[in-house]
């Protein structure tokens, strides 16, 4: 598996490795194991991506398009009173709209933490990796996974996160992917918003600092995305709702009531 390092700088369009933590400090803290390795192997965000990702422009229209996007996984028609876990819950956009649509069990993870989401007192939140929580086993109802899959490495790494969300679910639960297929369109817009001629206004650069961080995953994880489709859909959950659309697939899978 590749680390941070192996990526090239100059593919992405970015300063090399040792430069990107430079900036503002962020109050975000990378998971380590007790004996000071990295929780994870694959690649992870930078400085420069966390600041791009949490920027109050960024934000804001996130938050504005989950309202649509939770409706098109279905959840927004789920028991009130189911326990939500939402993987790689990032600053926790989402977390905030099932609060608003009326949830009270909301869970967050995620590989590294934003001390405001920690300090929020509607959610528990846990940092941890996507593959391997340490979380109790059948205990949530749903389980939501946004803009985030590509983040988890090969399609090895995809099975073990279906593998480990098929352990936390309760019988009957759901699983909810929102992210990236393969497609011409992907390819032109991550191609599009990382030339700097496009950038001409400060949302715009943030937007393109941003997809280019995007891309270091993209550019690998695109050529195995037949091997992901085929472990998502030939996994042992059923397909509930599948909804492909210009950039993103709208997934929702469910774990038999009976467990199997
Ligand atoms: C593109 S962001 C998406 C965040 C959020 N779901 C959203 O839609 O705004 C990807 C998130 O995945 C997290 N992440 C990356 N690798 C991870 C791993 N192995 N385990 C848990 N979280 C991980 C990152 O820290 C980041 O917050």
């Amino acid at each position: 598996m590749c680390s941070l390092d192996s990526l090239s700088p100059d593919h992405c369009g970015l300063p090399a490795a040792e430069d990107r933590s430079a900036g503002a400090p962020v109050p975000l803290t990378a998971a380590r194991a007790p004996d000071g390795r990295a929780l994870t192997e694959a690649p992870q965000e930078t400085h420069t991506w966390h600041d791009a990702y949490r920027s109050p422009a960024q934000r804001r229209r996130r938050r504005r398009a989950f309202p649509r996007k939770l409706r098109l996984l279905g959840i927004d028609r789920a028991d009130r009173r189911s326990r939500v876990l939402d993987v790689c819950c990032g600053h926790g956009e989402a977390l905030e709209e099932l609060y608003a649509l009326g949830f009270r069990h909301l869970v967050g993870l995620d590989i590294t933490l934003d001390a405001a989401l920690v300090a929020d007192g509607r959610f528990e939140i846990h940092q941890a990796d996507a593959r391997d929580t340490g979380l109790p086993d059948t205990s949530f109802d749903w389980i939501l996974n946004i803009h985030s899959m590509h983040h988890l490495g090969m399609a090895p790494d995809i099975e073990r996160f279906i593998n480990e969300c098929w352990r936390l679910l309760k019988p009957g639960g759901r699983l909810s992917i929102i992210d990236f297929s393969d497609s011409p369109q992907i390819r032109l817009a991550f191609w599009w918003f990382r030339q700097s001629w496009c950038q001409w206004t400060s949302y715009l650069k943030t937007f393109g600092r941003m997809v280019s961080e995007e891309w270091c995953f993209l550019k690998d994880y695109l050529p195995q995305f037949p091997a992901v489709w085929r472990c998502l859909l030939g996994s042992r959950f059923r397909v509930e709702s599948l909804r492909r659309g210009l950039f993103y697939f709208y997934l929702t899978l469910g774990k038999e009531a009976d467990g199997t």
